[in-house]
């Protein structure tokens, strides 16, 4: 087994290294939840200085023009494209994943008069409730299969089919190219959730042939809490959907303030409201975080932070059943084991510097960052964690104690 000193050679080595500092990484933390917030990077902070003092501060409302505000929902859009296989003119960052999702669903249920939308049971809740309240809406049946079962409920009634490209809990990755290929040759629209794929996994969307998608801002794409999300439409869709939020920001003319509706071509049909420039800037800054770093170098990193997490945990803290997929290609860039305590023993985690989450009822889940993340800290991470286990320390009750947030 891998001894400290190989671990620090490992990072010593990794060509991804100099990314690091271009993260706000506290002092004795081990930052493993970068899947959930992503961490500060340096350069946002500057970027909310410059935002506040001179952007909103000085220039005031000329901002919109002069600083280039009112295109940030397509220029942004247009970076996070790169990193996920699009085109520039396919994704724009708007609202959250939530409401997007709402938009896309509403939007795709019209294209058809096929009765089902289609999900997976276990999917992200706010997946799961978003559906069910635009199905109610569209008069679209909802139809919630189990994973293993979802391929082949895909059939002749089914309008849209609603997937997380990798599960919130497991990791699980479900074959883009493959089921996308499947429901269209069934004549149904596929929308992928890439909350835990943008940033994290190599994605070619277009290759694969992917029609819809959202996901988040504040994940792997360290845009900051509650960062605006993104959504992505396939060129060749855009025009044929038709936004069921219709705020002025997403009408052709915004500033003929014309009473009728009339949707902007393209992307921009999606927008809703005035976009939040704040957040906006810090998204930026999150997303230029990855500039001069290629998603292949990235993936093979997580790949082999994953194995020495798994294979550290495996030899160490055998209590602890991984449920994580072996195989790179069925899985995201997170790690997640089953423990009964697993609530404690994240708190005893977060308690000793190492900072992963919980996720009900007994999973704890540790994200794979590799932009700032190294081989020294999975060490520490899984040795502190061995500590803890040892000593049972988990079970102080001051462990026990949820707050809102787990
Ligand atoms: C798969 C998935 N979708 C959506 C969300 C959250 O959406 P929102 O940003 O609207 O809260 C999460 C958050 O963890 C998620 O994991």
């Amino acid at each position: 087994m891998i001894t400290l000193a190989q671990a620090r050679a490992l990072d010593e080595a990794d060509p991804l290294r100099p990314f690091r500092d271009r993260f706000f990484l506290p002092e004795g933390i081990i930052y493993l939840d970068g899947n959930s917030l992503g961490a500060l990077p340096k350069a946002a902070v500057a970027r909310q200085g410059a935002m506040v003092e001179e952007e909103w501060g000085s220039e005031l409302i000329r901002s919109w023009n002069t600083r280039g505000w009112i295109e940030a929902p397509q220029r942004i859009g247009a970076k996070i494209a790169a990193l996920i296989g699009a085109k520039p003119n396919e994704v724009i960052v708007a609202d959250s994943t939530s409401v997007n999702l709402f938009k896309l669903i509403v939007a795709a249920a019209a294209l058809s008069d096929r009765p089902s939308l289609l999900t997976e049971a276990g999917n992200f809740h706010t997946d799961l409730h978003i559906a069910s309240g635009a199905a109610e809406l569209t008069g679209l049946r909802l139809d919630i299969a189990p994973r293993a079962e979802v391929e082949a409920r895909i059939g002749p009634e089914t309008n849209l089919l609603l997937l997380t490209h990798v599960h919130y809990k497991s990791a699980d990755r479900f074959d883009m190219a493959g089921v996308t290929a499947r429901a269209k040759a069934a004549g149904a629209l596929t929308l992928w959730d890439l909350s835990h794929s943008a940033g994290a996994v190599p994605l070619d969307l277009n290759h694969d042939g992917a029609e819809l998608a959202v996901g988040c801002g504040y994940k792997y794409l360290n845009g900051g809490p509650g960062a605006p999300a993104f959504l992505y439409v396939a060129e060749s869709l855009q025009d044929r959907l038709m936004p069921p939020l219709r705020g002025w920001m997403g009408h052709a003319e915004p500033f003929a303030f014309t009473d009728d509706y009339r949707p902007a071509p393209g992307i921009d049909r999606f927008l809703v409201g005035t976009p939040p420039m704040l957040s906006m800037a810090a998204l930026e800054s999150g997303v230029e975080s990855f500039a001069g770093a290629d998603m292949d170098s990235l993936w093979a990193k997580s790949v082999a932070l994953f194995d020495l997490f798994r294979d550290l945990v495996e030899a160490h803290c055998p209590e602890l059943g991984c449920i994580s997929p072996g195989d790179p290609d069925r899985r995201g860039s997170h790690i997640s084991f089953r423990h009964p305590g697993a609530f404690e023993l994240c708190q005893a985690l977060i308690a000793d510097g190492v900072i992963g989450d919980f996720r009900a009822p007994d999973v704890v889940r540790f994200g794979l960052t590799p932009l700032y993340l190294g081989y020294e800290d999975v060490f520490v991470a899984v040795e502190r964690m061995r500590a803890i286990l040892d000593t049972g320390r988990w079970r102080d009750p001051r462990f026990a104690v949820r707050g809102k947030v787990t």
